[in-house]
């Protein structure tokens, strides 16, 4: 990739913008045409053969982040997102975290989870042992069950079985939850993983004794982590009125109260997801399955605490890192389908399942180092206000040039609203 066609890409008009990614190698000269002539939207018979009672499409604003330098690679990334200030926001963290080298990633290879859990188990702890002692058979059946993962070289690779019991409700019954850990390569898996939980219920079944109530993959990815690092030169930190270290000091500080205070970790942890959600939308995964997942993940000390961690090694630098379970796909699905999401994969240079989980974590790391880094200086609304301007110049009416000329106006306004807004633009069409 050519970078030096992207400087300044935010300045470029929209045919500019889209001109240096095809300049830079980003996109080739026919994706460029799709994009000039605006043609990344859903047909409506597709959108028709995805979902039941199809009315229309829903569109959502399509941007990229820059200054992304992961594991080495210069990236641009998509990201599919309604709110102001997000793409901005990712683009300026990149910037910064570039100065120390960028995103280093860390992605152990990704196995997925499917449960059969059953009921009316009479010996648990005998049944579990049965289970356990089958367990090549079952993973067997279960490869038999979807033999076309096993040719791509998946598949059904190892059987756990955990005792469901709950001592803190009393009279409550106990369940029988049998996992199996798949490999479905580059797929997400929810449907190769529910197929083989529906073809390995019976077996168990007859193996326990028991009735198999559930067999549905575990979007909880616990075997599906990838982790992003960063080390930042602290003085990359410093604005206007603060130095780069009590920067550093505060993004530390604010990291601790996310840390120990959930009400405020469930924003901060939004914030990682403002920019995580948005690149899972892009390329067409399941951001349900990823939400679901990472909350989760934020809980698993059994308090919702922070994602991230920043803290400062012996030069004094900030380091970050954020680990997320991330039950996404390259294949299948909306990806195949939707042009939007192959664009992305696309500008994104097509990365394997476990590169594009080391994307996410990174960008969710940049997200939250630039939401953090506002907070704890300028505070949020300075970087939001100017986006919002526009939004609300939008709604009031705005068209074109009235656009910037109205956003312009309210920011010097004693209040930012709506009313401000309609009654800047009857104000600018008398005169
Ligand atoms: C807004 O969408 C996200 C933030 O609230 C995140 C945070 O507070 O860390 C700014």
């Amino acid at each position: 990739m050519d970078t030096t066609k992207l400087s300044k890409f935010y300045k470029k008009s929209h045919e500019e913008k889209i001109s240096a990614l095809f300049e830079a190698g980003v996109i080739s000269d026919e994706e460029r045409q799709t994009l000039l002539s605006n043609n990344l939207d859903l047909n409506l018979e597709t959108g028709s053969n995805m979902i039941e009672n199809h009315l229309g499409n829903y569109s959502l604003p399509l941007g990229v982040a820059m200054n992304f330098v992961i594991d080495g690679t210069n990236k641009v990334i998509p990201m599919a997102i309604e709110e102001p200030s997000v793409i901005a926001a990712a683009s300026f963290a990149a910037k910064i975290i570039s100065t120390g080298g960028g995103f280093s990633t860390d992605v152990p290879d990704r196995q997925v989870i499917g449960q059969v859990t059953l009921k009316h188990v009479g010996n648990m702890a005998e049944a579990r042992e049965i289970v356990l002692n089958a367990k090549q058979a079952i993973l067997d059946r279960a490869n038999e069950a979807h033999p076309s993962i096993v040719k791509r070289g998946g598949g059904a690779r190892d059987l756990t079985v955990r005792i469901l019991e709950e001592p803190a409700l009393p009279g409550f019954p106990a369940f029988l939850s049998v996992h199996l850990h798949i490999d479905t390569k580059e797929a997400m898996g929810a449907n190769i993983i529910n197929t083989m939980m529906e073809g390995i219920a019976p077996y168990i079944e007859e193996l326990t004794g028991g009735t198999a109530l559930l067999r549905i993959l575990s979007n909880y990815a616990t075997e599906s982590l990838a982790t992003s690092h960063c080390v930042i030169p602290a003085h990359a930190l410093k604005t206007g009125k603060y130095t780069g270290e009590e920067v550093r000091d505060r993004i530390i500080e604010a990291t601790q109260v996310a840390t120990i205070d959930p009400y405020r970790a469930v924003t901060h942890n939004k914030g990682i997801m403002n920019g995580v959600d948005a690149v899972v939308a892009a390329t067409g995964n399941d951001w349900r399955a990823v939400e679901a997942s990472v909350h989760a993940y934020a809980s698993r000390s059994g308090q919702y605490r922070s994602l991230t961690t920043w803290e400062t090694n012996e030069q004094g630098d900030l380091t970050g890192s954020l680990t997320l379970p991330l039950p996404i796909g390259t294949v299948g699905g909306a990806i195949s389908i939707h042009p939007a999401a192959q664009l992305s994969h696309t500008i994104l240079g097509h990365p394997n399942v476990n590169e594009l989980a080391g994307i996410l974590a990174s960008v969710g790391l940049a997200q939250n180092l630039a939401a953090v880094r506002a907070l704890v200086t300028d505070g949020i609304q300075k970087g939001h206000m100017g986006l919002h301007a526009r939004s609300l110049a939008i709604s009031a009416g705005a068209k074109g040039e009235q656009v910037q000329q109205v956003a312009d106006l309210l920011k010097q306004a004693p209040y930012m609203n709506l009313d401000s807004a309609r009654s800047i633009l009857r104000n600018l069409k008398y005169n």
